[in-house]
């Protein structure tokens, strides 16, 4: 599993470290009983997140519901994008909301009262161009300003919105507007990638023809400055906030429990989930762990790292920053351009005070070398987290002395797509810190770590984690529905025993404090630099691909990333194999998006197969690895094990 070869490398696991007085002596959260307190006042206890919001009507109860339909802070109406913009303008209109570096070296800054501005007159236009309130909205955009000036219109007009990966292919954009019946699009014409232009108005414009051109309104955002025509339906950003320049929408309030967005992710089917998530619980959640552990507070400037194309965008750099009126960071481009300095110039030239950040990211800067780093002052940071895939400790120590400086906590946050925000964690103001492991459950969360009969495993056996109780960030589908477990599948934990539970699919070990440690996914899903992807999905993708006769697609070791999609690809008779490599790279592009393509393709005659004929990945994944095999007598050809080790120690990376 995940990080297994990495959690070696001499350091200590049994570290533990404390959190500096400096930092604890100013944190949000301080009280070393707020566990205790939570638990005792189960689900009451919730109440503080809904506190850190407006309520346009007040909830009834903090949770409607001891079964499904659960109804977090029912009863209560809100706007999301009031929450995020309109109410800070009392207090700090002029305060910088949004600041964004770009990928040419460009910056802009939006005001509390800019963006309020900006948002009204786009949240004008999108309901003028038709879209009306729980119509999808579909955002397909690199990380600038206008994707989240058109989140939150979307929010303000209780039109949910979509927001696709800019780096997926239009396949992957047209299945997803299809799932999710939307028929409103934002795009930009392209963006630069590594200083070269990337085309996204052709990804969707094909995305359109494989949709029958099922698409009411297309706008555009000029982000080439090219001034490309456009065609029938399709409307120039720029020309529309101008048209609207001075209008106003009131925010629609919204039921706690109406979806605020959707988002896809990896399921195990194959196919891409949508994930729906609510107003008020979501935005509690997330407002909640922005200040108890990003300790974040008005007058703090955040950079989370990630894309805004996945959750972790949505939470931590859209949603909770802005919901707590903090100044969200926006970075356009890669952490090594032009130079590897690139974040560590960022952060001193904005006095970012919170950097959160994959464990991927991390170990690349520790590779780079400390000299980086060390050439900038980062005495702004305050404190430091990662998220996305376990942090080794060697990662984990190097990032809080070198980037941290030893004196800003290191948050290791455990959340995924389904839960909304962050959920086990240690609380950096509280906590003793284990590098290598997450922490305890936060505050109201009950994770646990079971055996396959859903009971409690001993400290230190691996067991998988589950979550036995509901919390505000969960998606409408597990709000709604009933029956969680009521298929037991037999390589699943039985979670019959709990009154309601959750299995997240991550293997973990538990210590005697109760805190986790994340030993990777249990089910067919890669999750590779923080990302997820099905098996299935890029399995189908080289099916697909002419010449090959079939594939597996597992993950694997790699030094950099901690985890690597490795393809094993039987080829038919005739197939050229170098010419293979590169179809197998350009189908899983096309049908998913680049940061989807195998990091290592290995060629066999035969995949290995069970008598039933089912493919035995859990011995695909041990010869990536390099590890034992074990038990290979169900094997109805063994011998092409040893072929595909040989292959694997031969093949050039
Ligand atoms: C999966 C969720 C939540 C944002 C990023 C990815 C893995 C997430 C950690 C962590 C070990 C982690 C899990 C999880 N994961 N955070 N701190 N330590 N593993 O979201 O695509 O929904 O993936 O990411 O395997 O299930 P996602």
């Amino acid at each position: 599993m995940a990080g297994d070869d990495q959690r070696q490398g001499g350091v200590d696991s049994g570290d533990r470290v404390e959190p500096p007085p400096s930092f604890v002596e100013q944190a949000n959260v301080t009280d070393a009983d707020v566990r205790a307190r939570f638990e005792g006042d189960w689900p009451d206890c919730w109440a503080a997140a809904a506190d850190l919001l407006d309520w346009e009507t007040d909830y009834d109860a903090v949770l409607g519901g001891e079964r499904p339909p659960f109804r977090w802070f029912d009863g209560g109406r809100l706007n999301a994008c009031h929450n995020c913009v309109d109410r800070h303008l009392g207090d700090r209109k002029n305060q910088v909301a949004l600041t964004w570096e770009g990928r040419l070296g460009e910056s802009r800054t939006y005001s509390y009262l800019d963006l309020h501005r900006e948002v009204n007159e786009f949240a004008a236009a999108l309901r003028d161009l038709g879209v009306a309130e729980d119509d999808v909205v579909t955002l397909y955009m690199p990380v600038v300003p206008e994707l989240v000036v058109a989140m939150l219109a979307c929010a303000r007009i209780g039109a949910p919105h979509s927001v696709v990966f800019a780096g997926f292919s239009a396949d992957a954009l047209a299945t997803r507007m299809a799932a999710a019946d939307s028929t409103y699009l934002v795009t930009c014409d392209g963006y630069y990638r590594r200083g070269a232009p990337v085309h996204q108005k052709n990804k969707a414009d094909n995305a359109a023809i494989a949709l029958d051109d099922d698409v009411e309104a297309t706008v555009v955002v000029d982000r080439l400055g090219d001034d490309a025509p456009l065609g029938d339906d399709e409307y120039d950003y720029e020309d529309l906030v101008t048209e609207y320049r001075g209008a106003t929408v009131d925010p629609v309030p919204r039921a706690s429990t109406d979806q605020l967005f959707l988002i896809h992710t990896s399921g195990t089917t194959g196919e891409p989930t949508g994930v729906r998530h609510t107003t008020g619980g979501y935005l509690a959640h997330a407002a909640w762990t922005s200040r108890a552990v990003l300790d974040l507070e008005p007058e703090d400037t955040h950079w989370c790292s990630a894309d805004i194309g996945w959750i972790t965008g949505h939470t931590y750099t859209v949603y909770g920053p802005l919901a707590v009126g903090a100044t969200t960071m926006l970075y356009e481009g890669t952490p090594d351009h032009p130079e590897k300095d690139r974040v560590w110039e960022l952060i001193e030239r904005n006095a970012v005070d919170v950097f959160y950040t994959a464990p991927t990211a991390v170990r690349a800067f520790m590779k780079w070398g400390e000299q980086y780093p060390e050439a900038h002052d980062l005495s702004s940071l305050r404190l430091l987290g990662t998220v996305g895939e376990p942090i080794n400790p060697r990662a984990w120590k190097w990032y809080h002395e070198h980037i941290g400086g030893g004196d800003c906590p290191v948050v290791d946050t455990w959340w995924q797509t389904e839960t909304g925000g962050m959920m086990v964690t240690t609380l950096p103001g509280v906590d003793t810190m284990k590098p290598g492991s997450a922490g305890p459950p936060l505050p109201g969360v009950d994770a646990r770590v079971v055996d396959a009969a859903g009971d409690p495993v001993d400290p230190g056996e691996t067991g998988f984690l589950v979550l036995t109780r509901p919390w505000p960030g969960m998606p409408l589908s597990m709000v709604e529905d009933d029956g969680w477990f009521a298929d037991h599948d037999p390589a699943r934990p039985d979670l019959s025993g709990f009154e309601w539970a959750y299995g997240t699919e991550d293997g973990a070990t538990v210590d005697e404090d109760g805190y986790v440690t994340l030993l990777g996914r249990v089910d067919d899903v890669v999750n590779v630099s923080g990302r997820r992807f099905a098996t299935m999905e890029i399995e189908a993708a080289i099916a697909d691909v002419e010449g090959v006769a079939e594939a597996a697609v597992v993950s694997g070791p790699h030094d950099l990333k901690g985890r690597a999609i490795y393809a094993y690809v039987s080829a038919a008779e005739d197939a050229a194999e170098a010419d293979l490599r590169e179809d197998v790279a350009d189908a899983v592009a096309d049908a998913i998006g680049p940061v989807a393509e195998p990091d290592v393709v290995v060629f066999t005659p035969e995949l290995p197969k069970t008598r039933s004929g089912k493919i035995m990945r859990r011995l695909l994944e041990a010869v990536a690895s390099g590890e034992d095999l074990g038990d290979t007598s169900a094997l109805r050809n063994p011998e092409v094990v040893g072929e595909l080790e040989s292959a694997l120690a031969d093949r050039d990376r």
